[in-house]
């Protein structure tokens, strides 16, 4: 592959469109500093999604995977003055960094990190009966991405956008037998989110400074 000239357009992209950050560079220091691994989306990535959730207007976003919140402030910035986004994160540690990235970046009142398994957290949100998601970004475990996937068309109005991070997985993702349980993850996710009636849905192939993946996205029917 040709990652060196991924990662120099990557960061010639970064330059023009997203530029000197010092709130997405700080989140992003922290996160090393406690140890997260260096998996959150690319400044370019980061971006796109901001960019989709505020042509969609969303109002409110789920986001599945906080980890050090680096593309939950992304996705806050499309927020309007009274949009909230609610994220969902597992470990303990990763909550905590992200809380603090997310109030250092100004929007400890607009971001709430809920802590413990996210199957768990989705069937409490859902029995708090809020109002549903208009933009949800699923990016935890791969093996679970089908019920994310499955709560989220719950949990979302109908004309609601759903991105789904990590779809390609260097490619490996054509490789039917594959025993890599995130590959067989994502299978599962992408044949569910070509069949599933509810949904219309694509993905594409991405290529950057963070190698060779991918994104789904879908609107709910
Ligand atoms: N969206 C982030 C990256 C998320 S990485 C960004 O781009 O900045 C995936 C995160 O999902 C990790 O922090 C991991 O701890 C979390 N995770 C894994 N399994 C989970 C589960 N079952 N429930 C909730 N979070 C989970
Ligand atoms: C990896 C990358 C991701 O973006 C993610 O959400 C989880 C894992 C990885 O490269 O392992
Ligand atoms: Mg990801």
């Amino acid at each position: 592959m040709n990652q060196e000239r991924f990662t120099a357009v990557d960061q010639y992209l970064d330059e023009l469109f997203v530029g000197q950050d010092e709130a997405l560079e700080r989140a992003l220091q922290r996160s090393a500093e406690a140890g997260l691994p260096a998996i959150s989306v690319s400044p370019t990535q980061g971006k796109f999604l901001s960019l989709l959730a505020r042509m969609c207007r969303a109002r409110r976003i789920l986001e599945i995977g906080t980890l050090g919140g680096y593309s939950a402030i992304w996705l806050a910035r499309a927020l309007p003055q009274d949009g909230q986004l609610v994220s969902l994160e597992y470990e303990p540690r990763h909550a905590a960094v992200a809380r603090a990235n997310i109030a250092d970046a100004g929007f400890a009142g607009q971001v709430t990190v809920h802590e413990g398994r996210a199957l768990d957290l989705l069937s409490r949100l859902e029995a708090q009966h809020g109002e549903p998601f208009d933009f949800v970004f699923i990016d935890a475990d791969k093996d679970s991405y089908t019920q994310y996937l499955e709560w989220s068309i719950r949990l979302a109005r109908s004309g609601a956008t759903i991105v789904a991070d990590n779809v390609i997985r260097d490619g490996a993702v054509v490789n039917a037998g594959s025993r890599d349980a995130m590959v067989q993850g994502v299978r599962r996710f992408n044949a569910t989110l070509a069949a599933d009636p509810r949904v219309s849905g694509t993905a594409l192939q991405l290529v950057g400074s963070k190698g060779y993946d991918g994104m789904a996205i879908a609107v709910v029917l």
